[in-house]
């Protein structure tokens, strides 16, 4: 499964680093990303405007996007991890898993087994 993945500050970059899975499934969303095989998104949480290559990459790619996984801050309390709920909600994709920062190592071994599992 191909991991597709957006980060601002780097958190999320870090724990896909963690992930056990190769160079060649791993990309980043640019404006110039074509995919076309089934993926997962990872995704960091900020206002749209930020995320907006996000927003596009999605706008011509939902349709292979097999779930989204959130990185957040639970910090913003009822705003945790909005940006996957209203990706999730604008494209009916479902999100598979979530976590703060970079992730823990539980979130690792989560994120592997899901993985394994699509
Ligand atoms: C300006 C700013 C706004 C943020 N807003 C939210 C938010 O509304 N909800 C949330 O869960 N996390 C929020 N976060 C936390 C980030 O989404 C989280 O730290 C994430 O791991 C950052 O990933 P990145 O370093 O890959 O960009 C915010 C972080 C910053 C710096």
């Amino acid at each position: 499964m191909k991991i597709a993945y957006y980060s601002v500050t780097r958190q999320v970059s870090r724990f896909v680093k963690k992930l056990n899975v190769s160079d060649e499934q791993v990309v980043e969303i640019s404006d110039s990303l074509s995919l076309s095989e089934p993926f997962i998104l990872i995704i960091p949480t900020y206002e749209k405007e930020i995320l907006q290559e996000v927003w596009d990459f999605m706008a011509d790619h939902a349709s292979r996007c097999q779930g989204i996984i959130a990185s957040g801050n639970r910090n913003f309390a009822e705003l945790y991890i909005y940006s996957a709920k209203d990706l999730s909600a604008e494209f009916h994709v479902p999100i598979l898993y979530d976590f703060e920062f970079n992730g823990t190592a539980e979130d690792v071994a989560a994120v592997n087994a899901i993985l394994e599992s699509n």
